[in-house]
């Protein structure tokens, strides 16, 4: 596969020519050409300016549509975008920059028909569901451009945020980072319990960055180390701003970047209530004024904007690059609220692990010293037994590590950040191990046998082959 796209430049002459023969405007190819130079333009402004300098103008910020049927296509291909400011050349699933987000409960049946049609491999896969290998879109499940593949599975989750992306060898990085991904709720009878808010109330939020070049076309050129954009995008929006309520929002996170870390604040020094997490909602909420999270893990906060006054504005941040990522405007309306403001689950908990197994996340592409190939099994589980794991780096992180076919419970980190935080409760798909870190979890497959894979969620260390399989059995 690595010949089939064996060069940025040459990546993006073939998607720009694709590109350029679709659409109409053909006259960009000379433009879209130059970009195969990956000529890197610094964006004009620090995305909100992080507070002084001219005024920024805003766009609204893209909620993308739902889809609520449980029987549903998607469509992968390349398109345009609106940034909200501007028109960029993308890669989406039906139309949209994030992809639909899916809305299905525990219990449904869902039957998705992919069809891909990109100029080259891929494969949808559904991060953080509990579905069997046919249907978990595995590296070696892609599916050649212009080929289409059925899902079929039952929703066993309990409730959660969890999403779509490709899962392609070597050039998910790629395939995520031109915008392919969408968020997939699940509900369930506990959840619905609790009154959250809902309808327009509800937000899911999809963080990434991006950097873009001088016709304002995506550009990734990343080192074996990562990528990181230069501006960030909230669902696709460039400097986007929500117009709220007073009343309490529900924002559902996913950290959709190929490679940053995200530590989120707001501006007015306000607390997040924390509910949820990758796996639903925590043993016990609680208040966080920062939160910091890595890619692929995801975010249940609710704020609470009931006393802020009318005409106040207040910016979603990023603490480690002073981005203003989203600016909530409140408006006068005031919305009573009888739903739940702190919320507990009795969240199952693991223990008396029967076999321990290391791992050491080594180099920017190796996982025990060796680089993934689809074709090996590297180690067996026994289906239905506890098991600690560990995962250990010295260098080069940050590595979220991601497990498919269960979650799990992080039970120590010890060295460098050395304690477990508040957002790693419960029940995780993604734990985030940084330099000089060692994590255990708690793991047991117990929905499904079958092969499926371990790997680092910095998507340009999974493409460098940080990734395992191994067969629950
Ligand atoms: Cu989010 Cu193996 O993936
Ligand atoms: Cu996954
Ligand atoms: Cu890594």
């Amino acid at each position: 596969m690595r010949t089939l796209i064996p060069h940025n430049k040459s990546y993006w002459l073939v998607l720009v020519t694709a590109i350029a023969a679709l659409l109409p405007f053909t006259s960009c190819k000379k433009e879209i050409r130059d970009l195969a130079a990956n000529d890197l333009v610094a964006s004009a402004a620090k995305p909100g300016g992080g507070g002084g300098g001219t005024p920024l103008t805003r766009s609204i910020l893209n909620v993308p549509p739902y889809i609520t049927a449980s029987t549903f296509n998607l469509t992968a291909a390349p398109g345009t975008h609106n940034l909200g400011s501007a028109i960029t050349s993308v890669w989406q699933y039906n139309d949209g920059m994030p992809g639909p987000t899916v809305v299905a409960t525990k219990g449904d049946n869902i039957s998705v028909t992919y069809q891909n049609n990109l100029p080259e491999p891929s494969i949808i896969h559904w991060h953080g569901m509990l579905v069997n290998h046919d249907n978990d879109g595995q590296p070696i499940q892609v599916i050649g451009a212009g080929a289409s593949y059925d899902y079929h599975f039952p929703i066993i989750n309990r409730a959660a945020l969890n999403w779509y992306h490709p899962h392609p060898h070597m050039t998910i990085g790629k395939q995520v980072y031109n915008g392919l991904a969408g968020a997939f709720i699940i509900r369930d009878a506990e959840e619905a319990a609790l009154n959250l808010p809902s309808g327009s109330y509800e937000v899911p939020l999809v963080l990434r960055d991006i950097s873009l070049d001088k016709s304002g076309n995506p550009v990734y050129n990343p080192t074996g180390g990562g990528f990181f954009g230069k501006i960030p995008l909230v669902n696709g929006t460039r400097d986007p701003y929500l117009n709220v309520e007073r009343a309490v929002y529900r924002f559902r996170v996913l950290i959709g970047s190929t490679s940053r870390v995200f530590k989120l604040a707001l501006s007015n020094g306000a607390p997040f209530v924390l509910i949820g997490n990758d796996g639903g909602l925590l043993p016990l909420s609680s208040d966080q004024t920062t939160i910091e999270v890595a890619p692929g893990e995801r975010l249940d906060l609710l704020v609470d904007f009931r006393s802020i006054a009318s005409g106040t504005k207040i910016m979603l941040q990023e603490l480690n690059t002073g981005w203003d990522l989203l600016e909530f405007r409140v408006t006068s309306n005031l919305i009573s609220y009888s739903g739940a403001l702190t919320t507990s689950s009795s969240v199952p908990v693991l223990t008396s692990p029967v076999t321990t197994r290391f791992f050491s996340f080594d180099g920017m592409g190796k996982i025990n010293g060796k680089e993934y190939d689809m074709t090996r099994i590297d180690f067996e589980v026994p289906f239905g037994q506890t098991e600690l794991w560990t995962f250990k780096t010295n260098g080069n992180g940050p590595h979220p590590v991601h497990i498919h076919g269960a979650s799990f419970q992080v039970i120590s980190r010890t060295g460098g950040r050395g304690q477990i935080f508040p957002w790693e409760a419960g029940w995780k798909d993604v734990v985030l191990v940084n330099d000089f870190e060692t994590v255990n979890v708690l793991i047991r497959f117990d929905s499904y046998k079958g092969v499926y894979v371990m790997h680092c969620h910095k998507l340009e260390h999974e493409d460098n082959g940080m990734m395992m399989n191994f067969e629950v059995k």
